[in-house]
């Protein structure tokens, strides 16, 4: 449990001890499979005609289906600051006879900034491995993508208490074969899987708890230095009305939403929500 004052106390330290503490804040859409074309373009419109300002240290990011990639990035890069696209995912080799897939390199040929990876529909229905996501995210970085990489506990462990040990594992098997200069130019999302579309978000203190436990397993590996830098986003059911709370935890750095980011005036909200 981390107390307001436990916050606040956890700021101030910061300061104190000269720690930058502008690490970047990413409100993060993650449309997953929905939306025509059309419907894409319209949301697109429709969130972009707000013109929200994102600040030096902000970033907004688009993650859409592969065929609308090349629509969303001319739309959203063309007069806005601080706006990506990010594909949903990509696959763990090279290149060669995969039918269907995509790889890194045909993101990066599309000038496609951000990947999602690890996400826990991938880990559950296409049975994708610690191990390959580690394949993903050694291509990404070769690329200049950058990976937001997805951890998070199912219910059963949360109920068994053991989260943080799952969590941490995710992160090992996957993201500490990275040397501290490729690993600090990483996102990660600690989604719990129990709160994700189900409505049931994790409270505020569950958030910050379990984002301060993953900066110090991150701290404990390369340094306190380097896991400052690395934005930790919480996904799970974030709307425009627990945004503002969530985001102010000094740990959670900005969202990764799905069913809020297919309502232009939610994650307009959202957007607005970044400290
Ligand atoms: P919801 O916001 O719909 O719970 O989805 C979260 C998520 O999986 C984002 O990647």
């Amino acid at each position: 449990m981390v107390s307001h004052e436990g916050i606040v106390t956890s700021k101030t330290n910061l300061i104190n001890k000269g720690i930058k503490t502008m690490r970047k804040q990413i409100a993060a859409a993650n449309w997953k499979m929905n939306l025509t074309y059309q419907e894409g373009e319209k949301l697109l419109d429709e969130i972009l005609s707000a013109a929200v300002h994102m600040a030096d240290h902000q970033h907004t990011v688009f993650a859409v289906p592969y065929p609308y990639l090349l629509m969303t990035r001319s739309e959203v890069e063309e007069d806005n600051t601080n706006y990506y696209v990010a594909a949903q995912n990509c696959h763990h080799k090279k290149s060669g006879a995969y039918t269907g897939e995509v790889s890194v390199g045909m993101l990066h040929s599309m000038n496609i900034k951000y990947c999602v990876i690890g996400h826990s529909e991938r880990r559950e229905y296409f049975a994708e491995t610690n191990a390959m996501l580690a394949e993903k995210v050694d291509l990404c970085l070769e690329s200049y993508i950058t990976p937001i990489f997805c951890c998070g506990e199912p219910l059963s462990v949360r109920e068994a208490g053991t989260q943080n040990e799952f969590v941490a594992a995710q992160l090992k098997e996957s993201l500490f074969h990275l040397p501290a200069e490729k690993i600090e130019t990483l996102v990660i999302a600690y989604e719990p899987i129990w709160a994700i579309g189900t409505g049931k978000t994790a409270s505020t203190e569950q958030a910050q708890e379990m984002h301060q436990y993953l900066r110090s397993v991150l701290a404990d590996q390369y340094g306190q230095e380097v896991a400052n830098k690395i934005p930790i986003l919480y996904g799970g059911s974030v709307k425009a009305a627990n945004a503002p709370e969530l985001f102010r935890s000094p740990d959670v750095d900005g969202g990764l939403v799905g069913g809020a980011s297919l309502v232009a005036s939610e994650f307009i909200a959202i957007m607005k929500a970044l400290k």
